[in-house]
């Protein structure tokens, strides 16, 4: 019997006032409301509540945004000035289109990738994030974690909130890279380099694009110092978000955990991240200190924050084993160039001489498809795991890196496509221009 003509009897039923037709019509009703209703058990856990709710990067966005307090979240989801180059990054992926061939008989496909001369699960580093932990206690430990349960790589900050060991003895098996600024203490960077190998780093990722700091207005708007400080308008903030206020006083306090102990101050009292990076890393940064990183570190060096053409051929005649595109998520010169823009004319002048990882504006697997077929190696991100961690811990992160996955190998799917490896600008359309 179709719903809607049970119901409808059973109003007629009803209507003959009849007890016993009353009581069979009431049974009726609930087989009739059995069959078109159907209730999901409600889920009690907060953390898998949330996690349910969550499609997609915006919607784990949306949920940080909720539970972070407002100066933590903007310090996250922020870019420098009018933030340009921060939408650029992920508008450019929204501006490329696909090429799906059908009918190729597709059935095993293959989603790993490979950089640095070794597999990953699918073809992207966890980027480098500073303070990981204003967006959840565990902070970069819940990362490399779910970078070594996903199989694919973390690079540790030098201005992280866990320190080189910590972080390798949560993650023992990981494959763990390690970003360095240049300090103007070389004697610093050196230490920390040595620490790096004792534990195993693979790689060094030597970040360029910061020889003075962005100018971040939504951090200057507030006042917003790292880690957070207890002031008039931080405490409503922070009342407003008693669940992150909570775990944050709870946790042990919140430093630069690679530096305790140097004389660089270690943020453990709140810090001006501009003013803190402006007197402690080097200005003068030059391609002379890629060859003095050379001579203290044996494996694989990175050189992040490559934005020109010009710059690649530099590093690819340097003899560096990668280069990362990255405008540093947009957060340092604003109206730099999109990274995706960027990908097709450095792989075409340097792509056969050195790994290009492109970081920027990654929000799907799709985003990844599209970055290896312009003729990128692996892709790297970071904003999108710390909406993630902020929604909702590690287990947000196990959750975006398994969604990836699948966007991903869905994508190849639809595209005839069975393998990265396979990928080429022949799956590309040309740019939507209505975007
Ligand atoms: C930033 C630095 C710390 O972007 O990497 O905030």
């Amino acid at each position: 019997m179709s719903p809607t003509w049970g119901l409808a009897s059973f109003l007629g039923n009803v209507f003959s006032c009849e007890g016993v037709e009353v009581v069979s019509a009431l049974r009726q009703l609930r087989e009739t409301l059995r069959s078109v209703l159907q209730l999901k058990p409600i889920e009690l856990h907060p953390t898998r509540r949330r996690l349910a709710r969550s499609a997609s990067v915006a919607d784990m966005r949306l949920i940080a945004k909720r539970r972070l307090p407002r100066g933590v979240f903007d310090y996250i989801d922020g870019g420098a000035e009018d933030e340009r180059t921060l939408r650029a990054n992920s508008d450019a992926f929204a501006k490329v289109t696909f090429r799906p061939r059908v009918l190729r008989g597709v059935t095993d496909i293959d989603v790993s990738g490979r950089v640095l001369g070794e597999s990953t699960a699918f073809p992207f580093i966890m980027a480098p994030t500073g303070f990981t932990r204003i967006a959840d206690p565990q902070g970069e430990l819940a990362v490399a974690r779910a970078a070594e349960r996903a199989g694919l790589p973390y690079t540790l900050s030098t201005l992280g909130t866990r320190s080189i060991e910590e972080v390798r003895t949560a993650a023992p098996d990981a494959r763990l890279w390690f970003q360095v600024y240049a300090w103007r203490d070389r004697a610093l960077v050196a230490d920390m380099v040595r620490r790096a190998a004792l534990c195993n780093y693979e790689a060094l990722m030597l970040t360029v694009d910061t020889a003075v700091f962005g100018r971040r207005e939504r951090d200057l708007r507030r006042g917003f110092s790292l880690p957070p400080k207890i002031g008039p308008g931080t405490f409503i903030d922070g009342a407003l978000h008693p669940e992150w206020t909570l775990s944050f006083l709870r946790s042990e306090p919140i430093r630069f955990a690679n530096v305790v102990g140097a004389d660089v101050g270690d943020g453990s009292s709140p810090v001006d991240l501009a003013a803190y990076i402006n007197s402690q890393f080097d200005p003068g940064l030059s391609w002379s200190d890629v060859e003095w990183l050379r001579s203290l570190w044996a494996g694989p060096i990175i050189v992040k924050g490559i934005q020109t053409v010009d710059d690649a051929v530099i590093a690819a005649e340097m003899g560096v084993e990668a280069i990362a595109l990255s405008n540093h998520g947009g957060r340092q010169l604003d109206d730099a160039p999109a990274i995706f823009d960027l990908i097709a004319p450095v792989a075409d002048a340097v792509g056969d001489r050195i790994e290009i990882i492109s970081d920027g504006g990654i929000r799907r697997g799709s985003d990844i498809v599209k970055a290896m077929a312009a003729g990128a190696t692996a892709c790297m991100g970071g904003r999108a795991y710390l909406y993630a961690l902020g929604a909702a811990g590690e287990a947000g992160v196990d959750q975006l890196l398994a969604t990836w996955s699948e966007d991903i190998r869905r994508t190849l799917a639809l595209l005839g496509v069975s393998s990265m490896s396979e990928l080429d600008r022949d799956v590309l359309g040309p740019p939507r221009t209505n975007s």
